[in-house]
């Protein structure tokens, strides 16, 4: 940037507003009223898009056969959203990831000022350790790694372990607030066995003699099964949410609240037949398919999904879920309703489908991002 001193011209001989502007520019000074920093309605540059399983996983195996867990620091396909290719965003304050760790190989041990979350997709045998302690992975499983916790990840099994990762790593870049580690060896000690906090904190009692101070949830592991379970039993009821159907978050056991100082998580079940609501909100959210098949209409645009599909919904988009089929879906899904509740930003609100002109000819969905915008990186 120019130095002041670089600018000798004097405010009086400067006689139009454009030569105002580039004489104030050296100062790093600009034209408030020349500028555009509010408008009626949020404005994003994140696009509704859905990422077919049956694209990413052949891709991601060949990368399997291409590079290495020593190579990589993490082998995984980045859900980059079109609208922003060079953001490395699935949201503009989330990033998803397929990650795969196949039979005997470790992702190293690290950590990162960005907090981090899986749900699990394929596979079994593998495991994440966190802070020392051992998580294993079963299908549908949602295991958090809080930020600045040391985490690595293995494979014990005979196939290939494929999960999503979640992070809020567009969030804390755009607060400067990057800090990365790596660990001192490729694993580290397990300390803890399989279950530990969920004995300590997450059956209905807690030791009193242990305190959990950190605002993360203390739980690695929140089983699929037991999640499974309690939406199956919920969706007995006629009760539901008209926008969600059967819907419950995954809750910090200390203090009731998000499992995440800025991630929220989710899981729904979806009834046969269910035909949601639309509504929008200032959160986005990223979706991952795990029983089931359906549909959600985006600001007009339908995205048929089925397992292991990934959807990214951007924040104020107009949206609405569907389960035309005979069996019950279940979406999992993970926000940032955590930052937009503290900071006072959160507005949602509903609608119906003859208010926004939706019927059922809704187009469908563009299949393939345009040539610059590679849905892969
Ligand atoms: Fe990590
Ligand atoms: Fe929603």
């Amino acid at each position: 940037m120019a130095n002041p001193s670089d600018s000798p011209r004097d405010p009086e001989q400067v006689g139009s507003l454009p030569d105002l502007y580039d004489a104030i520019a050296p100062h790093a000074l600009q034209a408030l009223w020349s500028v555009s920093l509010l408008y009626p309605e949020p404005r994003t540059d994140v696009r509704p898009w859905i990422w077919k399983w049956n694209v990413v996983r052949p891709w991601l195996l060949r990368a399997g056969e291409l590079i290495d867990t020593t190579q990589a620091e993490r082998r995984a396909l980045l859900y980059a959203n079109p609208g922003m290719p060079d953001r490395y965003a699935t949201t503009q304050t989330l990033v998803s990831a397929c990650q795969l760790v196949l039979p005997g190989e470790v992702a190293r041990s690290h950590r990162h000022s960005a907090a981090a979350l899986r749900f699990i997709m394929e596979g079994e045998g593998g495991y994440t350790v966190v802070n020392g302690e051992k998580a294993s992975m079963q299908v549908g499983d949602f295991i958090t790694t809080p930020n600045w916790t040391w985490h690595d990840h293995g494979n014990e099994g005979s196939a290939p372990m494929f999960w999503l990762d979640g992070l809020d790593i567009p969030l804390v870049r755009s607060l400067d607030a990057v800090f990365f580690e790596p660990y001192t060896s490729r694993r580290q000690e397990v300390v803890e066995g399989v279950g530990s906090s969920t004995h300590k904190f997450g059956m209905g009692v807690a030791p009193t003699y242990l305190k959990h101070q950190d605002p993360s949830t203390p739980l690695i592991n929140y089983r699929y099964a037991q999640v499974r379970d309690v939406l199956g039993e919920l969706a007995k009821s006629p009760l539901g949410d008209p926008s969600d159907d059967v819907i419950v978050e995954y809750v910090n056991p200390v203090t009731g609240g998000h499992v995440l100082p800025t991630i929220a998580a989710y899981a729904q079940l979806l009834r046969p037949g269910f035909d949601g609501q639309p509504h929008r909100h200032t959160t986005s959210a990223v979706y991952l398919v795990v029983e089931g098949e359906g549909y959600s209409i985006i600001n007009g645009q339908r995205f048929d999904w089925s397992k292991n599909d990934v959807i990214a919904m951007p924040m104020w988009a107009w949206h609405s879920h569907h389960n035309p089929s005979g069996s019950e879906a279940v979406l999992l899904s993970y926000t940032d309703v955590p930052v937009f509740e503290s900071l006072g930003l959160l507005r949602r609100e509903a609608t119906t489908a003859g208010e926004l002109g939706w019927n059922q000819s809704v187009p469908a969905q563009e299949s393939r991002a345009p040539a610059r915008e590679s849905a892969l990186v």
